[in-house]
């Protein structure tokens, strides 16, 4: 009897697909596998390296105390029949790097990456992890030819999670009381919305003052930024991985959660043909419903603003997958 190497052990359950075996691919492997949520393909293009991260991983099984299977691999016919694909693939931000910077090299990695992830898992829904997050959720899914609702990108969970930590810090209660709410690009101009924030059901605008307020709104805002000149190697992995674990879970066990993510608008707030973080009723099918919040002149302008920056984006990231031809 020959033996199978742990990392090519074959994954027999449902499956998630991470791309990209970086810090936020492998932690959200780690998640995924460790909360018992699926069983997890990890793929990167170094090789021998997300098959070791996925050796490491199922050598944690014993001590974690749970089955899933966890494979590395550099070929995406491994990837085959997974549920939910999660890019993750392409370079995180240095210190003094916007998001936006980073569109040259992630636009082509992210496309490529998704039309071979679809390609062998063509039910699959896709979650963009990969920044800038709005834009490379619409290449996404422009390469993925799939419907709007089975394409969806992680970043509202992530910036409401900010947004409560900081309430949570500055009031001195339990994170676990606090509702967030966050709209908009995952970008300078992300809008968090402090009407829509609650600590145990009471909006933060009775507890708070407005200037503390505006300053929180600013943390968040600067959330990632903030980290990257702490770490000055890399971005934000941990709550990154938990947020797109979260949503991961959402479609999975189909919970019909109300969670912000980057949806496919069409008509919803004014907008059409763009992504951009709104709530949406997560399940089985994706995203099942965006919701439309009532927001005031000043939220509403905050929010256009937000999406004008995306189409800019946008339009900027597809001139650099389809370079226009040289005139001779
Ligand atoms: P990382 O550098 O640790 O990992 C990226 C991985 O992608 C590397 O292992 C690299 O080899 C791999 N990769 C590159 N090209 C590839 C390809 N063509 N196919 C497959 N894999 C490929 O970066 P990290 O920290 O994991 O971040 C990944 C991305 O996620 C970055 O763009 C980062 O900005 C973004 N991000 C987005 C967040 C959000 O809220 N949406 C939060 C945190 C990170
Ligand atoms: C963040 O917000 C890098 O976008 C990532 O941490």
């Amino acid at each position: 009897m020959t033996d199978t190497p742990l990392s090519q052990a074959v994954c027999t359950g449902t499956r998630v697909a991470v791309i990209g075996a970086g810090k936020v691919g492998s932690t959200l492997a780690q998640r995924i596998a460790e909360k018992n949520i699926a069983d997890v393909v990890l793929l990167d293009i170094i090789p021998g390296m997300p098959r070791g991260i996925a050796l490491d991983l199922m050598e944690a099984r014993g001590v974690e105390r749970h089955d899933r299977q966890i494979i590395g691999t550099t070929d995406y016919k491994d990837t085959a029949g997974s549920s939910i694909v999660v890019i993750t693939a392409g370079l995180p931000r240095k210190p003094g790097m916007s998001r936006e910077d980073l569109v040259k090299t992630n636009a082509k990695i992210v496309v490529d990456a998704t039309k071979q992830a679809i390609a062998n898992s063509p039910d699959a829904i896709v979650i963009v992890v990969t920044n800038p997050l709005d834009v490379m959720t619409y290449l996404a899914w422009e390469a993925s030819g799939l419907p709007g609702n089975r394409v969806i990108g992680m970043a509202g969970v992530l910036d409401s999670a900010r947004f409560q930590t900081f309430i949570a810090m500055e009031l001195g209660v339990s994170v676990r009381e606090i509702n967030a709410m966050v709209l908009g690009d995952h970008g300078q101009l992300m809008v968090p919305v402090p009407r829509y924030c609650t600590v145990g059901g009471i909006p933060i605008t009775e507890l708070m003052d407005a200037a503390t307020i505006e300053r929180l709104v600013q943390r968040t805002r600067n959330g990632g930024t903030e980290i990257v000149e702490l770490m000055q190697t890399g971005s934000a992995y941990y709550a990154p991985a938990s947020s797109a674990c979260l949503m991961v879970e959402a479609i999975l066990y189909n919970e019909s959660r109300l969670l912000p993510a980057a949806a496919y608008l069409q008509g919803e707030y004014g907008l059409r043909d763009i992504f951009l973080g709104v709530p949406c009723r997560l399940g089985s099918r994706g995203v099942e419903q965006v919701i439309e919040l009532h927001l005031t002149p000043e939220e509403k302008a905050a929010f256009m603003a937000s999406a004008d920056a995306v189409r800019t984006n946008v339009t900027r990231a597809k001139e650099i997958i389809t370079p226009v031809p040289e005139t001779v």
